[in-house]
């Protein structure tokens, strides 16, 4: 079977108001793959993450998931055709419990019996959720929020989901711990976009990976391509 491309962005201006972030935008993300989105702050990775999931409308250009045009979809919409997005820093209601947090991910649902199996199905991948099903998430380390974020994601059964910085501020073994999490996800057949301030380490677990600046897409490539290019790499992201 030929590849596809799940996910394309064709020529994508997008900002906010008078703010021009995204110029001329061109990305995409074959269907099985990680694809990560390398760049340093202010580069314009969360926006770019913001506009494909319908939070800013872009205002040039065209977004087309599975070849259908979605350029106009609300995130709700987007949920609900398998794409799922966990913003950067936290987005768990920290004084929910870890179970009502994974019932929430599933809010969009209505097969009740079969959210409760498939929780019970999180908390066998993830053993630590089920440890703590009735803590408050908020008491949980970032680490085990984060580990939160990304299941609860998984409620939806998502084809595709966006990932933005998911290892910020976690200690090195947590961010091995992600990382891990996020390509076992994705060996189970979710595409993945994921934004990294870390080239190296998401280098490392990518396919594919987009290299941007000041808001364009300056170099992208198969991931060990762009591996043996790390001092160009390293220049964008302003590591000399
Ligand atoms: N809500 C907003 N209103 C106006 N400008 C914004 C807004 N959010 C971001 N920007 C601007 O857009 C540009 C890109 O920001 P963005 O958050 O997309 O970068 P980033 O690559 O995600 O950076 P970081 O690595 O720090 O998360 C920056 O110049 C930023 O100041
Ligand atoms: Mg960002």
């Amino acid at each position: 079977m030929a590849h596809k491309d799940i996910l394309e962005l064709i020529n994508i201006d997008s900002g906010y108001g008078d703010i021009e972030v995204l110029k001329e935008i061109t990305f995409s993300a074959r269907e099985g793959q990680i694809v990560s989105v390398l760049g340093a702050n202010g580069a314009g990775k969360s926006t770019l993450m913001k506009t494909v999931f319908g939070f800013i409308q872009p205002t040039r250009g065209k977004i087309l998931f599975e070849g259908k045009d979605i350029t106009q979809l609300k995130a709700i919409q987007l949920l609900k055709i398998g794409i799922s997005f966990l913003p950067e820093g936290r987005s768990n209601l920290p004084a929910m419990t870890v179970q009502e947090n994974l019932e929430m991910g599933a809010y969009i649902r209505r097969d009740t019996l079969k959210i409760k199996a498939d929780i019970e199905g999180l908390y066998k991948r993830f053993p630590i959720l089920k440890e703590k099903r009735n803590i408050m998430a908020g008491n949980l380390s970032g680490g085990q929020q984060q580990i939160l974020e990304i299941a609860m994601a998984l409620m939806l059964k998502p084809k595709l989901i966006l990932i933005d910085e998911p290892t910020l501020g976690l200690a090195p073994i947590l961010v091995t711990e992600v990382f891990n999490i996020i390509q076992e996800i994705n060996r189970s057949g979710t595409t993945i976009v994921l934004v990294e301030q870390n080239a190296k380490r998401a280098l490392e677990i990518s396919d594919y990976s987009f290299v941007m600046e000041l808001g364009k897409i300056r170099m992208h490539g198969p991931a060990q391509e762009l591996s043996q290019k790390a001092d160009v790499i390293a220049a964008y992201l302003g590591e000399r």
